[in-house]
């Protein structure tokens, strides 16, 4: 029997060419670990949940980790992320589902809780929100060591988890899959920069000559800031890790603090995994441009003061579906993306299927991994081993049909060895 809570059944026809069209594009999860699961069945009798954005490419994970055995519930990582023809097909496919666009805070955590109650083995989470539940609601799953070990897929999610174990307070092996090479450089990266300039082109918005102020310069932003170059746009960075600031320097952007760049943005892009980049004042709200865009991509809406921006707002009036025009007491009009959510996945249908092969790729040779050493793994922060990770980028190469080199025996002793010198 399959448990869920979709929005429309009816949609499961356009789901299913949706999936097609991700599976086409994400040879490595899709195809070679798919196939192979589906002969080795390496994760049968393990139930997975996966709090993940519910997108066409995650609909593949999850039919790969199905292909391989597992009984698979997914919900929504995000209340604006979930794609509802998705969801209707892999229902029709066998897949749990407990996710809908649009939810409310209260079902959100309903939706978490629907597949903590299936006592999965494996949690696979995006912003460690289920992780976090189980901790708090499920503890018997834990204590039972019904929950083997988690894989985390996001930076946010990650220091979460860096800060519940700081406390003492995480009780599980837990794999931050997003710190793994194949995901946070490619993923992070090249995702998020094509994603947000897919998402503001849907405004019909030139990037050219327009001031783009991009908060941060780690993984996301920094290439949300090459993307935003590339357009033409002259890109400004804000920063507080002094190094970053000082690589986006060289790399020929102008830096300076969020308070001097916010009177000459036309656009302000965030992806700092912080609180209020844009603290929540009028006086800060003042300096604004008017006409100035507003997009989030870090994991929570509370980098842009979402909910201030609402109250301080005189009139908001939808434009486009998921941008909002606020008009604030003095007239002065901005535009808002995706009520600060995750504008990439909001406007835009989420990273490319070809960047997320090898993100899922990393989660399915994760979730065997922990089967094949359950009895060895114990609680805490864990890493995702080189091998998986360097086996990922190997049959990605492959997929693309590049080759590489191999370092001879004398290149390898070389670079591991001491001994010669000048
Ligand atoms: N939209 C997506 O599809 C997507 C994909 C991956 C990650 N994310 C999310 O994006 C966020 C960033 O992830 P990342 O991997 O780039 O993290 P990162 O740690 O590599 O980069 C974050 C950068 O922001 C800087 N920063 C922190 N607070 C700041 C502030 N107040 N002002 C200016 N800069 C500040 C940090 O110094 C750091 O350099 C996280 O919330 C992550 O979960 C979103």
């Amino acid at each position: 029997m399959v448990n869920y809570k979709v929005a429309d059944e009816s949609l499961a026809e356009k789901g299913k060419e949706a999936l097609y069209i991700a599976e086409n594009k994400m040879p490595v999860t899709a195809k070679v670990l798919r196939d192979r699961f589906a002969k080795e069945k390496p994760l049968e009798g393990i139930t997975i949940a996966g709090c993940l954005h519910v997108t066409k490419e995650t609909g593949n994970l999850a039919r790969t980790l199905k292909a391989g055995g597992a009984e698979v519930y997914l919900c929504g990582s995000n209340p604006l992320s979930t794609q509802d023809d998705v969801t209707a097909a892999l229902v029709q496919e066998g897949i749990n589902v407990f996710a809908w666009h649009g939810n409310t805070d209260e079902e959100f955590y309903w939706c978490i809780r629907e597949c903590l109650k299936a006592k999965p083995n494996i949690l696979i989470d995006d912003g460690a929100d289920m992780i976090v539940t189980a901790h708090q609601e499920f503890e018997d799953l834990i204590k039972s060591g019904t929950i083997i070990a988690c894989q985390e897929e996001t930076t946010t999610g990650v220091k979460r988890f860096r800060a519940m174990e700081k406390q003492g307070k995480l009780k599980i092996p837990l794999f931050p899959v997003n710190d793994a090479r194949c995901k946070n450089q490619f993923d992070n990266e090249l995702g998020t920069g094509q994603g947000i300039v897919s998402a503001i082109y849907g405004m019909h918005i030139l990037f050219a000559g327009k001031v783009c102020v991009i908060s941060g310069y780690g993984h996301c932003s920094s290439g949300m800031a090459l993307r935003a170059r590339g357009l033409g746009a002259n890109v400004v960075v804000t920063e507080v890790d002094p190094i970053k600031a000082l690589q986006a320097k060289f790399a020929g952007y102008q830096v300076m603090p969020i308070a001097e760049a916010l009177p000459i943005a036309d656009i302000i892009l965030t992806a700092t995994g912080c609180k209020h980049v844009i603290a929540p004042t009028k006086e800060m709200f003042n300096k604004l441009k008017d006409g100035v865009i507003l997009g989030n991509l870090g994991h929570f809406d509370i980098e842009i003061p979402t909910k201030e921006l609402y109250e301080y707002a005189k009139w908001i009036k939808p434009i486009r579906s998921n941008v909002e025009e606020l008009t604030f007491p003095d007239g002065k009009r901005v535009y808002l993306l995706a009520k600060g959510r995750l504008a990439n996945l909001v406007l835009s249908e989420g990273h490319p299927s070809e960047i997320m092969d090898m993100s899922f790729a990393l989660q399915s040779l994760m979730s065997e991994y922990i089967v094949k050493n359950k009895d060895s793994l114990k609680p805490g922060m864990l890493e995702v081993p080189t091998d998986i990770d360097d086996k990922v980028g190997f049959l990605k190469l492959k997929a693309m049909g590049v080759e590489i080199d191999t370092l001879t025996t004398e290149q390898y002793n070389y670079i591991h060895g001491y001994e010669e010198g000048t």
